[in-house]
């Protein structure tokens, strides 16, 4: 009988993980997002929440031949599907080939305050419809603030494991998208504590320019990149840039060429550049950088 290396078996296991397709998320997150699990996706206003969350969709679409559904709280659906337009994503193919369901719930406010509570059995059903309609393997539902507004602490503790359970039991991979908070990172404060995977972007303003971010701030059971990674969002939709060691690929060359001053070079080991470096000079008016760089030329 073959004898079973234990040690070599653990250290050979893959964790599961389904493709974002989107360039550089990947990357941190190792392979993806967790599979048949739901993450969180936080962030304040305007950050990408919404976007990134249709690019995955989409991505499982056009990439991975994975079906999706979009379950909105806040925008309407042509709204949606004129929205990512700009991204030059065309939802109503996708929606006519049935290979994505797009779905807007609107989460009655005077309705809620009558009954006193709304249980989330209403949406199980509509999701589930739509998760076999369309043979979903991806989930989003946007955004839990909308969904679980009226809830008081206790209930919404249960409610919101409750969907955790759910979605697993579907065996699909969500994200749930969701405002960040002031001392926790949800506004509710025990969302997180569920949540195997919880993604921050950020979109923050220093010094008149405009930077996103997004961090990978828990992925239980995997190893992620744990720094703030910045992102764009542009007309092909979100680009991360995995600042890591592993993510340069281009080589570098151990060649000098001197810098045009013998006595710029001389501080320089006296060789001078590196051979395909780029380097900076920098100074305040009238220094000579025009003059050193000429020099170079
Ligand atoms: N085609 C585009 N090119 C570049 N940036 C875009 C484009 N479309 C949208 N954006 C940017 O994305 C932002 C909206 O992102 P998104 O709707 O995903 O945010 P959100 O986090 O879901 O916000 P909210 O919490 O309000 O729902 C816009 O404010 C804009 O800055
Ligand atoms: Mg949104």
């Amino acid at each position: 009988m073959a004898k079973v290396n234990n040690k070599s078996k653990t250290s050979n296991f893959i964790f599961p993980k389904s493709l974002t397709g989107i360039q550089g998320l990947d990357d941190i997150t190792t392979g993806g997002l967790p599979k048949n699990r739901p993450t969180l996706l936080l962030g304040n206003t305007g950050c990408g929440k919404t976007i990134m969350a249709m690019e995955f969709l989409v991505n499982g679409i056009v990439m991975f031949n994975e079906p999706g559904v979009f379950m909105a709280f806040e925008e309407k659906t042509d709204e949606l599907v004129m929205n990512v337009k700009s991204l030059g994503y065309d939802l109503t193919t996708h929606l006519a080939n049935n290979k994505m369901h797009l779905e807007y719930v609107q989460i009655n406010r005077d309705e809620i305050l009558e009954t006193g509570k709304y249980g989330i059995e209403g949406l199980f059903v509509r999701l589930g419809q739509a998760i076999d309609k369309v043979k979903a393997k991806r989930v989003v539902l946007d955004s839990l603030d909308t969904l679980f507004y009226s809830y008081d602490y206790q209930v919404l503790r249960s409610e919101f494991k409750r969907l955790f359970s759910w979605l697993k039991e579907k065996k699909v991979t969500a994200i749930i998208t969701g405002e960040i908070g002031d001392t926790f990172l949800t506004r509710h404060g025990l969302e997180e504590y569920v949540a195997d995977c919880v993604i921050v972007l950020d979109n923050r303003v220093a010094n008149q320019i405009t930077t996103r971010r997004l961090r990978v701030v828990k992925y239980r059971g995997s190893i992620h990149g744990n720094n703030e990674y910045p992102f764009i969002i542009d007309e092909k939709g979100i680009i991360v840039f995995p600042v890591i060691s592993e993510a340069l690929h281009q080589k570098t060359s151990s060649k000098r060429i001197s810098s045009g001053n013998q006595h710029l070079d001389d501080m320089l080991d006296k060789k001078g550049f590196y051979v395909g470096s780029s380097i900076l000079i920098s100074g305040t008016a009238g220094t000579g950088k025009t003059s050193v760089s000429a020099t170079f030329a």
